[in-house]
């Protein structure tokens, strides 16, 4: 048996995070992830950093490599009825920016910082089990290199994703679900090829929405709305480029293709667990909620999450004083529901099916002329996608 003051399950975005902010304030934390380094490292997801996200990165001292190679943007596209429209983001909400940094990166650098301090970190664990979670210690026990462990905390982090371990062991009848399935997903492609756009195109197209984006000056990230159950066996490159370039295309403007590196499907959820705490288990970042990636909230609201807690724990350990702790989960809560509500809304105006009702497609494209042509409507756009300051 080992002891640890905060146990914390997954090494994604969230519990690394977590984990650096704890060191920042003299907390001791371990963090349990039951895949390998290698796959974590590799397994490609976001790509857009808010502004004081990317800040936060910076102060907690992981984000020297962003600062370098992350792209600054100021602006995105959105495109429907053969017209590309510019939303200046930073003229609208105060300056603010985001920062092109792949969700990969953020991991390489958060892994090689916590194992450069001398940090506990652990790949490849199983059957990873949380304990006593309504005690003053609550235990996590899994199996590492083929012996059993055991982790005795004061407090358990289930930064867990959403296929975690955590929420489910909350019993039965504390936890309210909200939840909104979407008949569609995304096909990504990464492709070894610049961007053909300098920023990023959100673009409504009859075919479905289609999404450019990138990684770097040298690689470009695509995703094409397909069915959420896609067969990728169906998918060769040049059909992918095909449909990239009836949905994105534009006249005088051309999306150069390249060789795709890597292919996936993405399913689209809406889901929220309440409260975000049971005990001395604290949910943090998709553990607790998921966003569909329309609105490029994912990564950022599990960040946002983990500040809080990490606030809520240094004052906890320094003062005995427990009230941040148990404002923890409304105080995430109030940001959850606003990201929960642009993405819903980013997703239900770019999205279109073969099943959609034509009156359903004529508000759309209502809702994206008055986005594109009202500043007040822009701005709406702009804070929410650069995030808000204080919710
Ligand atoms: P995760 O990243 O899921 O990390 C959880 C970790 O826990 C994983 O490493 C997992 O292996 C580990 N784990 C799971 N079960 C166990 C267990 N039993 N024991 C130990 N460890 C366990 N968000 C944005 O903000 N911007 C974007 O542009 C964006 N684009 C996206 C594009 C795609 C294609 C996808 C799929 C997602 C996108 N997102 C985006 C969402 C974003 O990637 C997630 O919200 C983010 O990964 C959440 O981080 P997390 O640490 O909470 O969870
Ligand atoms: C990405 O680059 O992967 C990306 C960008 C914007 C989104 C979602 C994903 O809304």
């Amino acid at each position: 048996m080992t002891r640890t003051q905060v146990g914390i399950v997954g090494a994604g975005p969230a519990g690394l995070t977590l984990g650096l902010l704890l060191q920042r304030s003299g907390i001791e934390s371990v963090v349990l992830e039951n895949r390998s380094r290698d796959y974590i490292e590799h397994r490609i997801r976001a790509g857009v950093v808010e502004h004081d996200i990317a800040a936060l990165l910076v102060e907690a001292g992981a984000g020297e490599r962003l600062q370098r190679e992350g792209i600054v943007h100021h602006g995105i596209s959105l495109q429907f009825a053969d017209e590309r429209h510019r939303i200046p983001l930073s003229d609208l909400a105060g300056g603010r920016s985001i920062v092109i940094y792949g969700q990969t990166e953020i991991v390489k650098d958060l892994i090689r910082h916590r194992l450069g301090a001398g940090a506990p970190l652990l790949f490849e664990v199983d059957d990873v089990q949380v304990h006593d979670l309504e005690s003053s210690r609550p235990r996590i026990t899994y199996r590492h290199e083929g012996s059993a462990q055991e982790l005795e905390c004061d407090v358990v982090a289930g930064c867990d994703g959403f296929h975690g371990i955590c929420r489910p062991t909350i019993p039965d009848g504390v936890l309210r679900e909200f939840s909104r399935e979407y008949p569609f997903g995304w096909l990504g492609i990464l492709a070894a090829v610049p961007p053909s756009s300098e920023e990023l195109v959100y673009a409504h197209h009859n075919r479905g929405f289609a999404l450019l984006s990138l990684r770097s000056h040298e690689l470009s990230r695509l995703y094409v709305q397909c069915r959420p159950d896609e067969d990728l066996g169906e998918w060769p490159d040049e059909r992918i480029w095909e449909e990239l370039q009836l949905r994105l295309g534009l006249d005088g403007w051309t999306l150069a293709e390249g060789p795709v590196l890597e292919k996936g499907v993405t399913g689209m959820r809406s889901y929220v667990a309440e409260p975000m705490q049971f005990g001395r288990l604290f949910l943090a970042g998709d553990a607790a909620h998921i966003v569909p990636p329309t609105g490029a909230k994912g990564l950022n609201l599990a960040l946002h999450d983990v500040r809080i807690l990490a606030e809520a724990l240094a004052e906890w350990y320094e003062t005995g004083l427990t009230a941040l702790l148990d404002g923890y989960s409304e105080r995430c809560l109030r940001r959850v529901w606003r990201a929960e509500h642009f993405s819903w809304w980013m997703t239900s105006m770019l999205h279109t099916s073969d099943v959609a009702d034509p009156f359903d497609r004529k508000l759309q494209l209502s809702q994206l002329r008055y986005v594109t042509t009202s500043e007040a409507a822009a701005r709406g756009l702009a804070e929410n996608y650069v995030g808000l300051e204080a919710v």
